[in-house]
C-alpha cells in the first residue's frame, strides 16, 4: 500500500491526481489502487465561504458550513486525518489530534511512545480545561471571531495585491487559511528577487521552490502572509515588491 500526502488543501491533493491519474472521485481512487490518505489539514476551520455562516442543529444533529473532509467520505479506513490547534488556538501550544482507523493509530501511537513519547502534559492539560469550559458552542464562537480575523487581513492583502501588482502577477483569492500565492508574470524564478532584493527592504515573502521536491528547481511563485502584518505594511510589501518586479524584467 502506498501513501499520498495532502498539502493541507483537498485542491492540493486534487492537484496529485491530476498528475497521477485523471480526475475522478478520489476516495473510490484510493479504493481503486489501494493507498492511504493523509489528510493534512490545520486550516479547516479557517475557511472564509462556508455554505451558511455559523454551525446550525437541524433534529439535534449538527450540520457542519465546512467543506466535507476525506474522512467524512471514508468508508474502509483508508483516511488518517491530522488536525491542529495551532491556527486557532496557538502554535505554540504543539498539540493537535489525529482521527483515523484504530488499527493505524495504535501505529502512530506506538511510534509517538518511542520518539516524542507525548505532547507536553500542560498543554494537553490547558487545552482540554479550555475545551471543556467552552463546550462545542463556545468553540465554534472562537473559531468564527477566528476565521472573521483573517478573512480582514486576507482582503487587505487583496486590496494590496490589486492596486500594486496588477498586470505584473497573478493570483487565486486564498478560501481558507492565512497565504496568498502569487505567480510573477514573466519571471521564470524569483529566488533572487525574494531572497535578496525584497529581504534586504525587510519584505519577507517564502519563495515557492521550498515546497519543491527538488528545491534547485526554478520557481515564478511566492507565498506572502497575511497572518501578522497590517493593512498598511501589506501596502508597502507589495509596493516595493512591484518595484523590484519592474526592475527584473
Ligand atoms: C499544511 C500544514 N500542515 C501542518 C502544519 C503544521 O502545523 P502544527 O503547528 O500543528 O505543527 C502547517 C503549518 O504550519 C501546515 O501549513
Amino acid at each position: 500500500m502506498d501513501m499520498c500526502v495532502t498539502c493541507g488543501s483537498q485542491e492540493g491533493l486534487c492537484k496529485v491526481f491530476e498528475m497521477i491519474v485523471n480526475p475522478g472521485d478520489n476516495i473510490l481512487l484510493a479504493r481503486k489502487y489501494d493507498f492511504l490518505i493523509i489528510e493534512d489539514d490545520p486550516y479547516y476551520f479557517m475557511q472564509f465561504n462556508k455554505k451558511f455562516l455559523t454551525y446550525r442543529r437541524v433534529a439535534g444533529c449538527l450540520c457542519q458550513p465546512w467543506a466535507p473532509t476525506f474522512l467524512s467520505m471514508d468508508v474502509d479506513g483508508r483516511v488518517i486525518r491530522a488536525d491542529s490547534f495551532s491556527k486557532v488556538l496557538s502554535s505554540g501550544l504543539r498539540i493537535g489530534f489525529i482521527t483515523g482507523p484504530k488499527p493505524l493509530i495504535e501505529r502512530i501511537v506506538l511510534h509517538t511512545e518511542v520518539s516524542t513519547m507525548h505532547n507536553s502534559t500542560f498543554t494537553q492539560l490547558l487545552v482540554s480545561q479550555l475545551l471543556h469550559q467552552w463546550g462545542e458552542e463556545g468553540f465554534l464562537a472562537h473559531v468564527e471571531r477566528v476565521t472573521d480575523f483573517y478573512r480582514k487581513q486576507r482582503d487587505a492583502l487583496l486590496a494590496a495585491a490589486d492596486k500594486w501588482l496588477s498586470g505584473l502577477a497573478e493570483w487565486h483569492v486564498p478560501t481558507a487559511g492565512m497565504f496568498l500565492w502569487v505567480k510573477i508574470k514573466g519571471l521564470h524564478d524569483v529566488r533572487t528577487l525574494i531572497e535578496e532584493k525584497a529581504f534586504k527592504k525587510e519584505i519577507f515573502m517564502l519563495p515557492g521552490y521550498n515546497f519543491y521536491l527538488d528545491s534547485s528547481a526554478p520557481c515564478p511563485y511566492f507565498r506572502a502572509s497575511f497572518s501578522l502584518a497590517s493593512p498598511e505594511q501589506m501596502d508597502m510589501a507589495f509596493q516595493g515588491l512591484a518595484q523590484f518586479i519592474k526592475e527584473s524584467l
